[in-house]
């Protein structure tokens, strides 16, 4: 396909991205929601390549990025969760944008007028095997037009592949795209930060329960389901809306440790029988703040929370429980397939991101003796399926623990950390 914009009257153009805009009010998770809106300003365009910077503080943050000449490769898929970030200044493409708040096309970045202050960095091209030629550099302003990112596309191409400059149209309705995008873009940032904001509240109670670990299980978990989805043939509709869904349902996999009482959660010793039943309803609990609603991430949210820790092969808890809110019983252990796809691999994140963790009474296990435990549990505490897409995105996982690192200054060293998942 060759730009949309191009290709079709103004006003089609227009309506276009109104729709797509409206579209975005779909998705839940900021990862998902910057996805769409790359995917869209690509497919407007027909750029090969694109990239999104969010405003924090005095830097653009490096946030997201797409490259289908570079996806075979699996660069990509890792790159999105790098680090990155350029201070807001004129020495960069993306700083001098976002200072400006004007778009900015540049035909050909090896060629870029001696009199700008910036210049094009040819070692990101040569890091990544990769030849930038056009590129076009667009500010996402909110509607009281203050700057909260850039998106930077590049290389659009024509029908036979070659790479030309962008048009007039890319040039003229990308800007209002981007601008429709901020309120979808405001919005999934409040998403995070109120889920973020849930888990403080279990933090109180269980120091384990950190943003960082609860982000590293939602991306684990939304990177394990998207391979395992890639793997049964999903449709991509099905599978980009489920990734979106379960990022979220994920990180709130342990929010009902809220309902357990301290002097279980921070006992600094080995739980005795009774303490660890009640523990085990923590489960219970979080499954609890989900229910009685129609919303799907409810739903979701609501089985994770009731059965990360089922086993496959029928091992775990808290099982079927006869009534979840007037004085339920922990039942029969589920197993197989009986257990939901999304607790299966919520599961598998879980017991990863703390056996990878350091705690108070454990240093990090070194990959490998993780690796030999999680295949060992294929089969018995794992879903063999689930185990096969962990070990496929392994890179990518890596990539997700360097970029949610935990703050060291947190008190890691809390003297009364339990872990139910060692009892
Ligand atoms: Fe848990
Ligand atoms: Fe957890």
């Amino acid at each position: 396909m060759v730009d949309y914009c191009q290709q079709n009257e103004p006003i089609e153009c227009v309506k276009n991205i109104l729709k797509i805009s409206e579209s975005l009010g779909e998705l839940k998770d900021i990862d998902a929601i910057l996805d769409r809106i790359l995917t869209e300003s690509r497919r407007l365009s027909d750029a090969d390549a694109g990239t999104i910077y969010l405003v924090k503080n005095d830097s653009l943050k490096f946030s997201y990025v797409q490259n289908d000449t570079l996806i075979k490769t699996g660069e990509v898929d890792k790159a999105v969760y790098s680090n990155i970030s350029f201070t807001i200044n004129d020495q960069s493409i993306v700083g001098y944008v976002a200072m400006k708040g004007r778009s900015l096309h540049i035909d050909d970045v090896y060629n870029i007028e001696p009199d700008m202050p910036f210049h094009f960095n040819p070692a990101l091209d040569r890091s990544a095997g990769y030849k930038t030629t056009s590129m076009l550099t667009i500010p996402i302003k909110s509607s009281m037009g203050i700057v909260i990112g850039v998106i930077q596309i590049i290389n659009p191409k024509e029908e036979t592949g070659a790479s030309i400059p962008f048009s007039k149209e890319a040039q003229t309705f990308l800007p209002i795209f981007a601008n429709n995008a901020s309120v979808a873009i405001d919005r999934g940032i409040m998403t995070r930060e109120l889920v973020l904001r849930m888990i403080k509240m279990a933090e109180l109670r269980d120091p384990s329960e950190t943003g960082a670990h609860v982000q590293r299980v939602g991306a684990y978990s939304a990177e394990i389901y998207n391979k395992w989805a890639l793997m049964h043939d999903v449709d991509e509709k099905e599978r980009k809306h489920m990734k979106d869904l379960i990022r979220i349902a994920a990180m709130l996999h342990d929010v009902g440790k809220v309902g357990v009482s301290d002097m279980i959660l921070k006992k600094p010793a080995r739980l005795s029988d009774e303490e660890y039943a009640k523990m085990k309803f923590h489960t219970v609990y979080g499954a609890r703040l989900f229910s009685n609603s129609t919303s799907e991430l409810d739903a979701l949210s609501g089985d994770i929370a009731i059965n990360h820790h089922e086993k496959w092969d029928g091992t775990g808890y808290p099982g079927e429980i006869n009534a979840l809110h007037c004085d339920p019983k922990i039942g029969q252990p589920k197993k197989g397939e009986d257990i939901p796809l999304a607790a299966r691999i919520c599961a598998l994140a879980d017991v990863f991101d703390a056996l990878s963790s350091k705690r108070a009474y454990k240093p990090p296990w070194p990959d490998d003796k993780i690796l030999k435990m999680v295949t060992e549990e294929s089969g018995s505490h794992f879903d063999p399926e689930v185990v096969d897409a962990f070990l496929a995105v392994f890179d990518i996982i890596n990539a997700i623990r360097e970029k949610y690192m935990e703050n060291e200054d947190r008190n890691l060293e809390c003297a009364f950390e339990t872990r139910i998942d060692e009892q």
